[in-house]
């Protein structure tokens, strides 16, 4: 309902009866409808009893003043208009009123056109305050409806982002067997380790994904070397070692996994400038890939191989720690040994719990603040 639909109705306060009758019978004539009280405590009563637009009071009156009235107006029913008159000119009470929220001050003896006047703005601006209101409800009712239809959507878009992420880990999967429990074993050090290096979360989830799909580009790579039991030769690691490369092409066209797609493509590079596909060295290689080569390293130490069993992590740490400044960034090494063996073991032993447990693709959530 809008302010202007809304009838009009005002309510005299005024001890004296000959003001009461003047101005009821004067508003009245205007076409408002008025009500009359002769002290405060009548027209609370009233005011109990029905909506008032604009209240006019005297000030002084018996049991409770005008001023007393008005507070409790500005109280209860803040839009009220409220118009103080009273016989004794006090600056005092004038700014007092005004500032408890009283629209006008007229002292009597009042003549009727500046009564009229008075009523007539004090009424208006009661309207654009309504208004005011009004619109700005309106306006909240519409961010509140936006943000939740936003809030689906991106729900959506998550669940889209999810969804092609598992299908990537099942692609590659398919081809080589029990490379989801490593992927997934590798996303969750590289998020602790990450965390440790206090990347931002917006990192975490690019190099959350980067771990995860680290090795996606061996879905290019030839069966026959991909699964070969033996050692590969020279001319098969020529092919093997195309997997980053091969990794980053798949990814880069994905918006959402551009940034992931850097990771992919320098996780074989080495601190030292030995690694490949590009032999990037130092700070040239992305700091998630950096991180990642650490925890790739603790996971191939720490899991079983056809040809040796698994090792410790206490070895595995012995390894990172003697490769720190060669192999591995000296300072992601130190936040790697600064985390104690049990933290790692804890990951390790609860991604390889639900990979039983669930059959594997629900441990995408294992972390649920770096999910996808
Ligand atoms: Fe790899």
């Amino acid at each position: 309902m809008i302010a202007s639909s809304i009838r009009e109705r005002i309510l005299i306060v005024d001890d004296e009866a000959n003001v009461r009758s003047i101005l009821h019978a004067h508003l009245e004539n205007g076409g408002t409808e008025c009500v009359s009280s002769p002290n405060a405590f009548d027209a609370l009563n009233k005011i109990e009893e029905q909506h008032f637009s604009l209240i006019i009071s005297d000030v002084m009156m018996p049991g409770m003043s005008g001023m007393e009235l008005l507070r409790l107006v500005k109280k209860q029913e803040p839009e009220t208009a409220f118009i103080m008159i009273t016989g004794l000119m006090d600056i005092n009470t004038a700014i007092d009123s005004l500032r408890t929220g009283a629209f006008d001050f007229i002292t009597k003896p009042f003549e009727l056109p500046a009564i009229q006047r008075s009523v007539d703005r004090a009424l208006e601006r009661r309207r654009l305050l309504i208004e005011n209101r009004y619109y700005q409800e309106e306006l909240e009712r519409k961010v509140r409806e936006r943000t939740f239809e936003l809030n689906e959507a991106l729900h959506d878009v998550e669940e889209s982002y999810k969804i092609t992420l598992e299908a990537l880990v099942a692609a590659l999967d398919a081809r080589e067997h029990e490379t989801q429990a490593h992927s997934q074993r590798v996303r969750e050090y590289t998020l602790a380790l990450a965390e440790a290096l206090n990347l931002n979360p917006d990192m975490l989830v690019h190099v959350g994904r980067g771990a995860l799909l680290h090795d996606v580009g061996k879905i290019g790579v030839r069966d026959s070397i991909l699964l070969k039991p033996g050692r590969l030769s020279q001319s098969e690691w020529v092919e093997m070692r195309r997997h980053p490369q091969i990794g980053y092409e798949i990814l880069k066209s994905i918006d959402f996994l551009a940034s992931a797609a850097e990771i992919v493509l320098c996780h074989q590079e080495r601190w030292d400038g030995k690694g490949y596909p590009n032999a990037l060295s130092g700070s040239e290689i992305p700091l998630g890939a950096r991180i990642f080569a650490v925890v790739d390293t603790l996971d191939a130490m720490t899991s079983n191989r056809p040809y040796r069993r698994a090792l410790s992590f206490e070895a595995a740490r012995e390894e990172i720690r003697v490769c720190a400044g060669t192999q591995f960034d000296p300072r992601v090494a130190d936040a790697f040994l600064n985390m104690p063996p049990e933290s790692w073991m804890a990951i390790h032993d609860s991604v390889n719990r639900l990979h039983q447990e669930q059959g594997c693709l629900d441990v995408l959530c294992l972390n649920s603040n770096t999910c996808q």
